[in-house]
């Protein structure tokens, strides 16, 4: 039993005799707020172990009074103060913590808020930040900027415990004021941002289950894929922009549309244009795969009204055909990244033509992987009439790229050149990054 759950009766009163407030704004230095809960409500800042300020509560707060018309001293609950100037001069960056008391009394202090603070230096020396030349599963100008602080924090982002690391201390940027507006820092958060909301609300309204299909079948729920896995693919959208590789998005398999509606959603930020292929005809015939002809049948009108409604119908080109018809006339454009969701060997089979146009630095995720094929690196797939992997794996090897990669999540998985690719960021070290921004 924990302390809070043995002396209830103690922490109720402790509640009762602390002061409450909050603060409003924190804007160069200056500090504004409100505290109350006596007669002498005083409120401090601390850096570290320093108080730097000492101020009361003064000024004049209609609303707070009106919100607790019973609370002590709400009436001039208002206080507003600068921190002084040497106290976050030159690169400084901590913890600022504003305390509230009630006079010299006896009676408990209240946190009102914790937040970082970082000196004007601190700014100047990330905008201007270096080029680090490590390369890693994050943006390149992002991965500099951490860098240029901590560099010991990059040095091995190859690991998961080192993505942590890193995220962490960008973490840190994008939460303290004035850092987080540097261009690559705000840029990247806007991103993240944008890009989980709609994917949630995409996972929320998208139709949930397939009214041509019998209850029970395998296409029976039209939501085959996960945020985790759906986000990786957008986080490397990004990353892939941002380190300067050129080409298009390819998508082969959309069934009704739920993944091109998050992923579409994304090129339409990035400014890049998504091939979408299918048959719109569910799946082809094939032998021993366990799947049925027809199976995962999405018509392009269904398929361009779900876009149109949960994601962004203007990126994205339309390629109906089985895929050994669409590229017997149609040669891809070079393509940054390609995602498969085929279900079969021979759809892979199909489709390696597109291979080839992925550039060299560009990354291939695929469906029907599970964490197993991955292994240190290598990756371990047998041929099989239901598993599209290994198809794309020997042309790459035909290509001089052989591939690595890591596993996603759910059924997914990335592949990247061994030489020279771009590594994909750990999907829970991705998602605590973005729910973090969301969350504070
Ligand atoms: C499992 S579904 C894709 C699911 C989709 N990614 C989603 O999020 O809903 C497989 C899709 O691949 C398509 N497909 C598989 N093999 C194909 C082929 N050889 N030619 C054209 N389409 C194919 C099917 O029509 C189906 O839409």
């Amino acid at each position: 039993m924990d302390n809070k759950s043995r002396f209830p009766i103690f922490n109720w009163a402790v509640r009762k005799l602390r002061p409450v407030g909050a603060i409003d704004a924190l804007a160069g230095g200056r500090i504004a707020g409100w505290a109350a809960g006596g007669s002498d409500v005083q409120i401090e800042a601390w850096l570290g172990n320093k108080c730097v300020v000492r101020s009361n509560t003064s000024i004049l707060r209609r609303d707070v009074a009106n919100a607790h018309p019973r609370l002590a001293g709400a009436e001039t609950s208002g206080f507003a103060f600068d921190l002084p100037r040497e106290a976050v001069e030159g690169d400084f960056l901590g913890e600022l913590r504003i305390l509230a008391r009630v006079g010299r009394s006896w009676r408990p202090r209240a946190t009102l808020a914790t937040m970082q603070i970082a000196g004007a230096e601190a700014a100047r020396a990330l905008k201007q930040a270096p080029a680090s030349g490590i390369t890693g599963p994050f943006p390149p100008l992002v991965i500099d900027a951490v860098a240029s602080r901590w560099p010991e924090d990059c040095a091995a982002l190859g690991t998961v415990a080192g993505q942590r690391r890193f995220a962490d201390r960008l973490l840190r940027l994008l939460r303290t004021p004035d850092l987080n507006a540097i261009p690559v820092i705000a840029d990247y958060a806007r991103f993240l941002v944008m890009m989980l909301a709609h994917c949630r609300f995409v996972a929320r309204h998208f139709p949930a289950t397939n009214t041509k299909a019998a209850v029970g079948s395998a296409d029976f729920h039209c939501k085959p894929n996960s945020i985790h896995e759906l986000f990786t693919i957008i986080h490397q959208l990004y990353v892939l922009k941002a380190s300067g590789v050129r080409g298009d998005f390819a998508e082969f398999g959309c069934f009704k549309g739920y993944s091109t509606a998050m992923l579409s959603q994304a090129c339409a930020l990035l400014g890049l244009r998504m091939h979408v292929f299918d048959s719109f005809e569910g799946l082809p015939p094939s032998l021993d795969s366990g799947y049925e002809a027809g199976q995962y049948a999405g018509s392009l009108d269904e398929v361009q009204d779900h876009v149109a409604r949960f994601g962004a119908l203007d990126a994205v080109t339309f390629h109906k055909g089985f895929f050994a018809d669409s590229l017997r006339h149609f040669t891809p454009p070079p393509l940054l990244c390609l995602w498969m969701d085929v279900d079969l060997e021979s759809s892979a089979e199909d489709l390696l033509s597109a291979i080839d146009r992925l550039d060299p630095r560009g990354t291939l995720f695929s469906h029907e992987c599970t964490a197993t094929m991955f292994q240190n690196g290598e990756i371990v797939a047998s041929p099989a009439p239901d598993n599209p992997v290994p198809p794309v794996m020997m042309r790459s090897e035909a290509l001089g790229r052989p591939l690595t990669g890591r596993y996603v999540a759910g059924y997914t998985g990335a592949f990247w050149p061994r030489a020279g690719g771009t590594p994909v960021v750990d999907a829970a070290v991705l998602m605590e990054l973005a729910e973090a921004l969301i969350l504070r």
